[in-house]
C-alpha cells in the first residue's frame, strides 16, 4: 500500500509532556538563534507566570476535549532562554499551578535549564523544593579561552560551582551541555574539554557541534572553525571517550548513564504529544476522537505574549504526509530505532505508509530492519551511516 492509501486506525493517544519557555537571558550569545532576549529592565516574573498559567488553562481544556480520560504529564521541561534567572518562589508558583491544573505522574521527570553564569544556591534549593528533579546546565566548554570566544558570561569554575550547588540542593540527575568544533579548537583541546566535563560526574551529556545559525552574530562575522575532517575527528574521539566512561549514545547528540536517558526528549523523538506554553513555545496534540494531530505555536516575542488575550499565533493540522515526515525526522535520531507498532500508535497511520521512504533509505545503506526474534516485531533503525547523514535519510520520506 502506498502513502496515499495509508489507512487511519483508531489509536490511544501517545504519552503527554509539557514544555515551558522562559525567554530571557543575561545577554545574547553570538551563536544562539533560540527565542531568547537580553534582560533590560528586570524580568516581569509575576506577570509572566500569570500568563503561563492562563496559557495552560486553555491547553488543559484542549486536552480534555481530545480524550475521554485524564492524560498524566510524564515530564515537564522548563527551557529557554535562561530559566535559572527566575527565583525559586516563581518556579514554585509555576509548578504548583501546573499540578493544580493537570494530572502529573508521580514519577514525572521535571527538568530546568540553567546557565552557570546565573547560578544562585538559594535558587537551586527553591527549584528542588518546587519539584524540579533534573537540571540541564549549559557548560558549553571547560576551557575559559573557548568560553570567552563563545561570548559566554561564565568561566569553567562557575560550571563547577553550578554542579556543586545542584548536588547541595539534592538534585543529582544532571545533564551537562558541551559544544564542540569551537573557534580555534584542536583535538587536544577537545579531548581536555570532554575529560574535564566527565570529572563533574553528570548522569547525562548533550554533545552538540557548534553550528553557524542564520541571523546570529557568528553568521554575520564567522569565527575560524575546525574544518569538517577535524570536526569529525573531534566527534569520534569524544564518542570513544564517553563510551569508555559508561555513557551510552542513544540519540545523535545525547549520551546517558544507564537509567538516565532524558524522558522528555525521548518523548519528542518517539513522536509523543506535548503541550507548549510560553513565548514562542510549540505543542503537538493528538485528538483521539477525530484521529487528527495538531501543532500549535505561541506568540514569539515576550512582550506580545504577555499582552495577548490569545497567546496562540498559529495552528496547523498535520496532513498524512506531514505525519510521516515529522515522525521520520524525530524517530531516526534514536539509535534504538522504532517498530511499526510505534509508528502506528503515534501517528494513527498504517505502517505501510513508511515503505517508500524505507526502501529509498535502505538502498543507500541508511536504515536497517532487525528482526528481534519474537515473531512480530521488526525494529527499524538508522545505520551508523544513517545517523551521520540524517538529512539524506529523511529526504526519502519527503513528498
Ligand atoms: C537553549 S540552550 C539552553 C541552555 C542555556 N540557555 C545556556 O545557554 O546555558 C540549549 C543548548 O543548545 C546548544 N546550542 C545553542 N546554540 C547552538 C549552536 N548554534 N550550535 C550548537 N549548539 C547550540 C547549547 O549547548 C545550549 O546549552
Ligand atoms: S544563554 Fe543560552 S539561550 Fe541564552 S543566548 Fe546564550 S545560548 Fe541562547
Amino acid at each position: 500500500m502506498g502513502i496515499c492509501q495509508a489507512a487511519r486506525r483508531p489509536s490511544e493517544p501517545p504519552p503527554l509532556a509539557l514544555y515551558v519557555h522562559l525567554p530571557w537571558c543575561v545577554r545574547k550569545c553570538p551563536y544562539c538563534d533560540f527565542n531568547s532576549h537580553a534582560v533590560r529592565d528586570g524580568i516581569p516574573e509575576t506577570a509572566y507566570i500569570d500568563a503561563l498559567l492562563r496559557d495552560l488553562d486553555v491547553e488543559c481544556a484542549r486536552v480534555g476535549a481530545t480524550s475521554d480520560r485524564d492524560r498524566p504529564l510524564m515530564s515537564i521541561f522548563i527551557g529557554g532562554g535562561t530559566p535559572s534567572l527566575f527565583s525559586g518562589a516563581a518556579m514554585r508558583r509555576l509548578l504548583d499551578g501546573v499540578r493544580s491544573r493537570c494530572v502529573v505522574a508521580d514519577d514525572a521527570e521535571v527538568t530546568l535549564e540553567a546557565n552557570p553564569g546565573t547560578v544562585d544556591a538559594a535558587h537551586f534549593a527553591g527549584y528542588a523544593e518546587a519539584g524540579v528533579n533534573r537540571l540541564s546546565i549549559g557548560v558549553q566548554s571547560m576551557s575559559d579561552k573557548s568560553l570567552e570566544r563563545l561570548g559566554r558570561i561564565h568561566s569553567s569554575a562557575d560550571a563547577q560551582r553550578a554542579v556543586a550547588a545542584a548536588r547541595a540542593a539534592g538534585i543529582d540527575n544532571l545533564n551537562l551541555d558541551l559544544m564542540f568544533a569551537l573557534p580555534r579548537q584542536d583535538l587536544a583541546a577537545a579531548r581536555e574539554d570532554v575529560q574535564r566535563l566527565l570529572a563533574l560526574a553528570p548522569t547525562h551529556i548533550s554533545y552538540y557541534e557548534l553550528t553557524l545559525e542564520p541571523n546570529t552574530a557568528f553568521a554575520r562575522q564567522p569565527p575560524a572553525l575546525p574544518d569538517p575532517d577535524l570536526a569529525d575527528a573531534i566527534q569520534q574521539q569524544a564518542f570513544e571517550r564517553l563510551a569508555a566512561a559508561g555513557f551510552e549514545r542513544y540519540e545523535i547528540s545525547a549520551f546517558a548513564r544507564p537509567g538516565a536517558r532524558c524522558r522528555h526528549n525521548l518523548n519528542y523523538w518517539r513522536f509523543g504529544d506535548y503541550l507548549g506554553i510560553g513565548a514562542g513555545a510549540h505543542g503537538k496534540l493528538s485528538d483521539a476522537r477525530s484521529g487528527t494531530v495538531a501543532r500549535r505555536a505561541k506568540r514569539r516575542h515576550p512582550e506580545a505574549y504577555l499582552k495577548a488575550d490569545e497567546p496562540t499565533s498559529a495552528v496547523q493540522t498535520l496532513s498524512e504526509q506531514d505525519l510521516i515526515e515529522e515522525f521520520a525526522l524525530n524517530a531516526f535520531r534514536l539509535v534504538e530505532g522504532f517498530t511499526a507498532a510505534d509508528f502506528e500508535r503515534n501517528t494513527g497511520l498504517s505502517a505501510d505508509a513508511l515503505e517508500p521512504g524505507l526502501c529509498a533509505a535502505a538502498a543507500l545503506g541508511l536504515v536497517s530492519r532487525v528482526d528481534t526474534g519474537d515473531g512480530e516485531q521488526v525494529v527499524i533503525r538508522p545505520t551508523a551511516r544513517g545517523l551521520a547523514f540524517l538529512n539524506d535519510l529523511i529526504a526519502g520520506f519527503a513528498a
